[in-house]
């Protein structure tokens, strides 16, 4: 039944550190999962819930806004904002490349950031750091120097929702590396993950010999018998897009504790939403389920090859115990590098920076595309994915080409899924690459939709 609420259940602590607007959405979210907000109820106006809560009205649109981008909550034009269809199943959770390609080509690359040249004189004092810092004399603990997994125990708890204590955090060389200590630390059997998707993670577990399954990208997982584990890009599906909506988070975890399969979520770029905060981690929602991985690639550089990971304690352990057999850890040197660069606030610098850069291109290849193709997915990040009709696509990859662009096409992602388009990475080029290689995709375009239409 559609209930109105007249105000929600919540209390707001004005002393707590952050933005009040994201305490309050995650109390709602709270009253959301747990129930006691249901399907289709309805929400105060955030005027009147912030006259109940005394707060200013940007507050509760805050948390509206972040809620609705979430999937949690749905607003409907005149009506109001509502509880999203499905959103308040119980669930029994616990709360707590480069591409290959002529060398001479700019590649708009999805995976590649932009990284502020006025931030080297950070980048060179961390090193500096390192290089008077006395490595340690042996083999030492495989999860990483213990000060880099409380820094970042404590960022992922603040940025991602996710409360882990220093010793659940292992460092990895990125996310490949992650997902491959993972995989081997479960047993035989086929992996389910996202198609289209992020073709190094398929090919990481293709190497150890494993199946993979296509688990259709769009689309709720709503069985994973028969699979080990089931690997995804939830707050920001790679490359269509998307957040993963609420109720298929839980539909999801409903689907992997029924088969008994480990969910693996690749928090890849999450920091880079400029629309609205990132979405909490899936793996807050259920920390005995979800192995958590992430990266620093896009804050500081592909090329670091450093990552973590939180993995369910059995899982974790298991991971341990081999790498300490097989010293098969992330090297000292980088660990200490990027210690000091998040001490140093450099990583933040950089975030910002970057994050500004996104949030003023993502429009002008939205508003350059636009016009000849649908977007995929809403844009976030440093890449955006445009429907196209498969030659159409082509052909504005070759004149890309012939103009010394490399742009992906949206296929060369896919397995099973038959999608086409392209996917354009606006992170890794300059302003003015950026505009000419749009000039030439636009000109490519216009052209396709003449002779369609002659
Ligand atoms: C979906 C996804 N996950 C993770 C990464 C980063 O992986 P790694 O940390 O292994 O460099 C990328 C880089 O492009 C990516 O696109």
């Amino acid at each position: 039944m559609t209930t109105v609420a007249t105000t929600v259940p919540v209390t707001l602590d004005r002393d707590a550190p952050g933005p009040l607007g994201s305490q309050l959405s995650a109390r709602i979210r709270d009253l959301v999962v747990a129930g006691t907000l249901g399907h289709g109820d309805r929400l105060p106006s955030s005027r009147a819930l912030a006259r109940g809560l005394g707060v200013s009205r940007s507050v509760t649109e805050q948390a509206y806004d972040q809620l609705v981008a979430e999937g949690w909550l749905e607003a409907r034009r005149g009506s109001g904002t509502f509880v999203a269809a499905g959103s308040a199943i119980g669930t029994g959770t616990t709360a707590r490349p480069r591409p290959a390609g002529a060398p001479a080509l700019t590649w708009l690359d999805a995976g590649t950031p932009w990284i502020d040249p006025r931030h080297a004189v950070g980048w060179r004092r961390a090193w500096r750091e390192v290089s008077t810092a006395r490595p340690p004399r042996g083999y030492e603990d495989p999860r990483g120097i213990p000060e880099l997994r409380a820094e970042l125990a404590e960022r992922l708890a603040r940025t991602r929702g996710l409360s882990v204590d220093a010793d659940e955090v292992a460092i990895t060389c990125g996310t490949t590396d992650g997902l491959r200590h993972l995989v081997a630390a479960l047993p035989d059997g086929a992996v389910a993950m996202e198609d289209p998707g992020y073709r190094a993670a398929v090919e990481t577990v293709r190497a150890t010999g494993r199946p993979v399954r296509d688990l259709p990208a769009l689309e709720p997982v709503t069985n994973l018998a028969g699979v080990v584990a089931a690997y995804v890009t939830p707050a920001h599906q790679h490359p269509l897009g998307r957040v993963m909506p609420a109720v298929d988070r839980l539909t999801l975890l409903a689907s992997a504790t029924a088969a008994g399969a480990l969910v693996v979520e690749d928090d890849y770029d999450s920091e880079f939403r400029y629309d609205v905060a990132p979405v909490p981690a899936l793996a807050s929602l259920d920390r005995d389920r979800v192995a958590y991985l992430g990266t620093a690639a896009k804050a500081v550089a592909p090329s670091l090859r450093l990552g973590w990971l939180v993995a369910p304690p059995d899982v974790a352990d298991r991971v341990h115990a081999r790498r300490r057999i097989t010293h098969d850890t992330a090297p000292w040197p980088v660990q200490r590098a990027f210690l000091a660069l998040l001490r140093d606030g450099y990583v933040d610098r950089v975030v910002r920076t970057a994050r500004r850069v996104y949030a003023e291109r993502a429009p002008r290849v939205a508003a350059a595309l636009a016009p000849y193709a649908e977007p995929a997915g809403p844009v976030a990040g440093m890449y955006s994915a445009w429907l196209l009709p498969r030659p159409v696509a082509l052909a504005a990859q070759r004149a890309a080409r012939e103009a010394g662009f490399g742009v992906n096409l949206l296929a060369d992602y896919c397995r099973s899924a038959d999608l086409s388009g392209l996917v354009v990475g606006f992170g890794g080029v300059t302003d003015e690459e950026l505009d000419r290689a749009l000039a030439v995709l636009t000109r490519a375009l216009d052209r396709a939709a003449g002779s369609s239409r002659s």
